[in-house]
């Protein structure tokens, strides 16, 4: 079935393309938890879904689940799993996620249409949250599903103060956002044969490897956090500058130091994406200074060495200038290997297709960590285009690369064995 279907690749650009078209912004894809937009694309993909001939369900968080059941005859069939996020970073990339929910649809329905029935069940995942652009979060969804879900989440605020407990009960997902229901929603991990992800790779090494596909060996761990600095407010004209306590000028140097401390050690990275004067002006010594931290590395250990000396920093930082910090933690995700069976499963299939096998390391977050907590993961990288650029509008994969990497994962699914299988 696989040299008949030149459209399969360009079947799933389009529906990106389409899919794009709900945002939250005018110009641009923004797709954040719970928003109307977010709706919409949530709608479009359970159609998708069905029409591919699967049957499909809402969990407690918004998630769609789609199941293109076992072949009848199969005794007891376990669940073999893939994808990934619908919902964007702020005016995001339209693969970033939404790759890794549409390849699959693409094959089901192709599947389907061959008349292929798989001795497993397999289920598309459509996450509905994982950047953690309106809540802060991060991996929300998947963490419902693993059966990792924090209840003290459902009290956190939006930028409008909305708690995500009542975004979630107004959303009408199953049991309206309760304790229960999210916890209701964990997969029993006994009923499951593995996951596995398909995602633009979001980097160069594919493109400037000359490869289309890469098989990924782990992920990255990260922690994110939420500092918050205070000083004291008055007036720009009149208060001498060693006089002062700049609430702004204080976490300009508590962000150099991020910078200079991620710098040190290859793989770890440290990035302050949001940065606020809450109630600023331009002729007001800033009483407040807001910012994000995102550290993350290819080794727990090194992350947390990092942290422990930024943090530390920060404190000493704050003290000499007179001002108080506070420093918030975000649920840290710890590094997640990939399972070596399952990527010799992707390997046999890229090797029979004459394709290179390359492994490369994630340093992006993705859905698959959270699940690794509970089953065997692998994921495959599909080329990013542009020079590797991603969480930018700019993202972009070929058709050939999309159909090659829905060849491929029609190959891994009809050859699938579960582990010791
Ligand atoms: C997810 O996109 C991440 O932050 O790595
Ligand atoms: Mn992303
Ligand atoms: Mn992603």
């Amino acid at each position: 079935m696989t040299s008949a279907q030149p459209s399969l690749g360009q079947s799933i650009l389009d529906r990106a393309d389409l899919l794009a078209q709900h945002s939250d912004m005018e110009g641009g894809l923004t797709c954040a938890f719970l928003t109307p937009a977010h709706a919409q694309a949530q709608a479009q993909l359970v159609r998708w879904m069905e029409e591919a001939g699967m049957s499909v369900r809402i969990d407690a968080i918004g998630n769609v689940i789609g199941r293109y059941a076992a072949d009848p005859a199969e005794a007891d069939p376990k669940v073999l799993m893939t994808g990934s996020h619908f919902d964007t970073v702020r005016n995001g990339g339209r693969y970033d996620g939404r790759l890794g929910i549409l390849l699959p649809i693409a094959v089901v329905g192709a599947l389907r249409d061959a008349g292929i029935r798989l001795p497993y069940h397999f289920e598309v995942i459509a996450f509905a949250e994982e950047e953690g652009l309106r809540f802060k979060t991060s991996f929300l969804a998947s963490s419902v599903l693993a059966g990792r879900f924090d209840p003290a989440l459902l009290d956190r605020v939006d930028a409008d103060g909305i708690t995500m407990g009542a975004a979630l009960a107004a959303a009408g997902f199953p049991g309206s956002g309760s304790i229960d229901a999210l916890r209701a929603a964990a997969v029993d991990p006994a009923t499951l044969a593995g996951f596995v992800e398909v995602h633009i790779e979001q980097g160069p090494v594919l493109l400037h490897r000359g490869l289309p596909l890469g098989i990924v060996t782990q992920i990255a761990g990260s922690s994110r956090f939420q500092v918050r600095v205070e000083g004291l407010a008055s007036h720009a004209g009149t208060t001498p500058m060693d006089m002062r306590r700049d609430a702004a000028t204080g976490a300009a140097e508590m962000i150099l130091l991020v910078e200079e401390r991620c710098g040190q050690v290859p793989t770890l990275v440290g990035t302050v994406g949001q940065l606020q004067v809450p109630d600023g002006s331009s002729n007001v010594i800033p009483a407040a200074c807001t910012f994000s931290m995102d550290i993350r590395a290819g080794e727990d250990g090194i992350r947390e060495a990092a942290i422990a000396d930024i943090v530390a920093g920060i404190e000493k930082i704050a003290a000499r200038r007179a001002l108080q910090v506070s420093v918030e933690r975000v649920t840290p995700v710890n590094n997640a290997p990939c399972a070596r069976w399952l990527m010799d499963q992707f390997a046999a299939v890229l090797k029979k297709r004459g394709l290179e096998t390359f492994e490369l390391p994630s340093g992006a977050g993705h859905d698959a960590m959270m699940m690794q907590r509970i089953t065997d993961v692998a994921m495959l990288f599909v080329r990013c285009g542009n020079g590797g650029i991603s969480h930018n509008p700019l993202e972009t994969i070929t058709e050939d690369d999309a159909r090659q990497a829905a060849e491929v994962f029609v190959d891994f699914l009809r050859h699938f064995r579960p582990k010791g299988g």
